[in-house]
């Protein structure tokens, strides 16, 4: 249990949430977020080892930190993941531990991931049609996700989320259907407004398939829809159920509603820097120091402190001040 100061930053916000990147790699190439060929990646000698992450997260849990996700790039991708999983399930501590997945690999590690006492998945999936996955993701791997969350389902997992990102002029066809899936299967999904982290400035406002639109359309199509009250007001989505009693669907609605406000969260990339916000422009190395000894936990942890300290009160997306953060999506994680 912590017992030093839990992580305030300057504007009253408890930080209880590390976001760890544990790869920038991917074995898929969505478009908003990945360049079709030539990513640039980190070297794999500058990629934080497990051991270094468990050490950053015993560190973090000990500053009050309870919730942890892991993302990539596509975190299944790095080998043996749930050993990582498994040794960051008995730090003291920590309550919550999520993976954010594009699915592709679940199906294999599932088991593996189960053992290691995984059960709360978000798998990433656009679509239910193979062609336009083939045309988003720039793969034709739409039937191993498919199974992966057949699997995951047969062997337990729960809650399982899904995460659509929600681009105008494409996307539109496959909100109903993600949502009738959502409604057959038991898995919420959400509906991510697009944000500006593709790194190839593909992004403009014009291209955001917004929540009421979304709404609106799934009202239409399959029934009434009702605010869910939030049991937890620092959570970034917007929860809405059907009022037939069938599911629900959640929005993260970054351009229309953000929810910069109630933010809680910090994330470390695979190459071990630490960011207050997604759309950070500044970091901080934890790398170095993680490296440089193991007698120094105390400036790891004046450093997280400090990155707390910085943290500003949000993106800026809304403004014609804003600026895109230098690195792309994958190689911070969501
Ligand atoms: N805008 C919004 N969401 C995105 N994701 C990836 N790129 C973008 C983007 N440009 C989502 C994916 C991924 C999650 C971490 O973020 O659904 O699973
Ligand atoms: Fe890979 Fe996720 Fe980026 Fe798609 S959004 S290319 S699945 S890291």
């Amino acid at each position: 249990m912590s017992t030093a100061e839990p992580l305030f930053d300057t504007f009253g916000r408890l930080h209880d949430n590390l976001r760890i990147s544990v790869t920038d790699r991917c074995n898929i190439r969505c478009f908003y977020c990945m360049p079709e060929t030539g990513a640039e990646y980190v070297d794999r000698g500058e990629i934080l080892t497990f051991e270094e992450i468990e050490r950053m997260v015993r560190i973090a849990a000990d500053l009050g930190v309870t919730k942890i996700r892991l993302t990539g790039g596509e975190p299944l991708v790095r080998k043996d993941l749930h050993v990582l999983i498994a040794a960051l399930n008995r730090i003291p501590g920590i309550r919550d531990i999520a993976l954010t997945t594009n699915g592709v690999l679940l199906a294999e590690q599932a088991q593996a991931l189960h053992d290691a006492g995984l059960r709360r998945l978000n798998v990433h999936l656009d679509t239910l049609d193979r062609e336009r996955f083939k045309q988003i993701t720039r793969r034709d791997d739409l039937p191993r996700v498919l199974a992966g969350i057949e699997k995951a389902q047969a062997l337990g997992f729960g809650p399982i989320k899904m995460n659509v990102v929600a681009v105008k002029n494409l996307i539109e066809p496959d909100i109903v259907p993600m949502a009738r899936f959502g409604r057959e299967h038991g898995i919420e999904i959400r509906y991510i407004e697009f944000m500006p982290l593709d790194h190839q400035s593909i992004w403009d406002r014009s291209r955001v398939l917004l929540m009421d639109t979304m709404l609106e359309m799934l009202r239409r199509e399959i029934g009434p829809l009702e605010p869910v009250p939030d049991p937890d007001p620092r959570a970034p989505a917007t929860e809405f159920r059907f009022t037939d009693g069938v599911g629900g669907v959640g929005f993260i609605a970054s351009v229309s509603k953000p929810f910069c406000l109630n933010c809680n969260r910090l994330r470390l990339t695979s190459d071990g820097k630490l960011r207050y916000c997604l759309f950070a422009i500044d970091e901080t190395d934890v790398k170095g120091l993680l490296r440089a000894g193991t007698l120094n936990d105390e400036a790891i942890a004046a450093t997280i402190r400090q990155t707390v300290r910085d943290k500003w009160l949000g993106h800026e997306i809304n403004t014609n001040r804003f600026v895109p953060p230098p690195r792309p999506m994958h190689s911070i994680g969501g």
